[in-house]
């Protein structure tokens, strides 16, 4: 087998448990054969996603040569380097602006935000989509009722989208036998399913696709960054965790790959109580300001603690969607003011 003949097979070899061939994912690197020794070089995001290619291909060619040298480009430190965000690939050219909703920690209301960011954009007449990113706590299917929808392919073999409230939807929640079913992945495979989310799913045209990132700076936010060309991240916080390294790390990190931060969002920012009107700050006020004015981004505005919005946002009803005029108001502000500081292809 000469140089080329073993570059053709290794190309189509399957990454296992993604459906996608190493050639497809871009994994190797120089392939030489000399006198019957393979040399292979991998170009590999992690050494797990190594180590897994490594395996399948000492299997595959085990008793084809003389001697198999695998070795590795780690592109890692190239991602750590925050190397290729400046000039980022498109895997998603049939959407003109990519939103990206983010947040220092969990459980701040970054899917709630997501969903309703949506929802409101849809009602102004854009096409939208939305892209669960947040692969290990994947909640968008639920929160907009479409959880015991599961994926069908189309005639192309391209995966159908659930669809609810005007939006298009993705998510590996729709993929799993049930919604709740954990997610054991190491990080490389879930950066491959969103590749295949992103390049695989009949999305159509979309003025807009915004994506709910899981929270913090890791491999994920990294990737996507470097696989779309973000037009507006957003920041979703609260008044209680605004001042913590968490909110910081995750602004600065975006700054530091050359991802336009759009602005910063307070969410659950004050109470107002629902028998006396009264609104009381019970966290203090203007911590999303703050911390927008120290980074010089815009402060994109605040939506209140409401209990309506938990317990319609569990129902799977977004208060964007069927929610009283009070609280999509806040929705919309935002939305609004996205706009106005994004430099949107529309
Ligand atoms: N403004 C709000 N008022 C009341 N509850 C909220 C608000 N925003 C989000 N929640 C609730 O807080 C919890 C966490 O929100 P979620 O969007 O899942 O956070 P994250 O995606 O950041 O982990 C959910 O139960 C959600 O319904
Ligand atoms: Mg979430």
């Amino acid at each position: 087998m000469n140089s080329n003949e073993l570059k053709t097979t290794l190309q189509e070899l399957k990454y296992p448990g993604v459906g996608r061939s190493i050639g497809e994912l871009k994994l190797l690197g120089e392939i030489k054969v000399v006198s019957n020794v393979a040399n292979i070089e991998l170009l590999t995001i992690s050494d797990e996603s190594y180590l897994n290619v490594k395996k399948i291909i000492e299997e595959k060619f085990a008793n084809t040569f003389t001697a198999l040298n695998i070795t590795k480009k780690n592109l890692a430190k190239k991602d750590m380097n925050y190397g290729n965000s400046a000039t980022p690939n498109n895997r998603a050219p049939y959407a003109k602006n990519i939103i990206a909703v983010t947040s220092g920690k969990g459980g701040v209301g970054k899917s709630t935000v997501s969903v309703n960011i949506a929802i409101s954009l849809a009602q102004k007449g854009y096409k939208v989509g939305i892209l669960d990113a947040d692969v290990y706590g994947p909640n968008i299917p639920r929160l907009t009722n479409t959880d015991l929808q599961r994926i069908q392919w189309d005639d192309n073999d391209k995966i159908i989208p659930a669809e609810n409230y005007g939006i298009k939807i993705m998510s590996v929640a729709l993929t799993t036998p049930t919604m709740d079913t954990p997610l054991v992945w190491r990080s490389s495979v879930a950066v491959n399913a969103l590749i295949q989310f992103l390049e695989d799913v009949a999305w159509g045209e979309l003025d807009f696709m915004v994506i709910d990132m899981p929270p913090g700076t890791g491999d994920v936010q990294l990737t996507i960054a470097q696989e779309l060309p973000i037009a507006a991240a957003v920041l979703v916080t609260t008044p209680q965790v605004v001042a913590t390294d968490d909110v910081s790390r995750a602004i600065m990190m975006f700054k530091d790959i050359h991802v336009k931060m759009a602005g910063v969002i307070e969410n659950m920012s004050f109470f107002i109580a629902p028998d006396t009107q009264n609104r009381y700050d019970i966290f203090g006020t203007g911590g999303g300001e703050r911390i927008a004015k120290k980074y010089e981004i815009p402060f994109l505005g605040e939506i209140p603690l409401d209990m309506k919005i938990r317990e319609s946002s569990d129902k799977g009803e977004p208060p964007v969607a069927l929610g009283d005029e009070s609280l999509k108001k806040y929705y919309n502000k935002i939305v609004d003011n996205i706009i106005k500081n994004s430099a949107f292809h529309l």
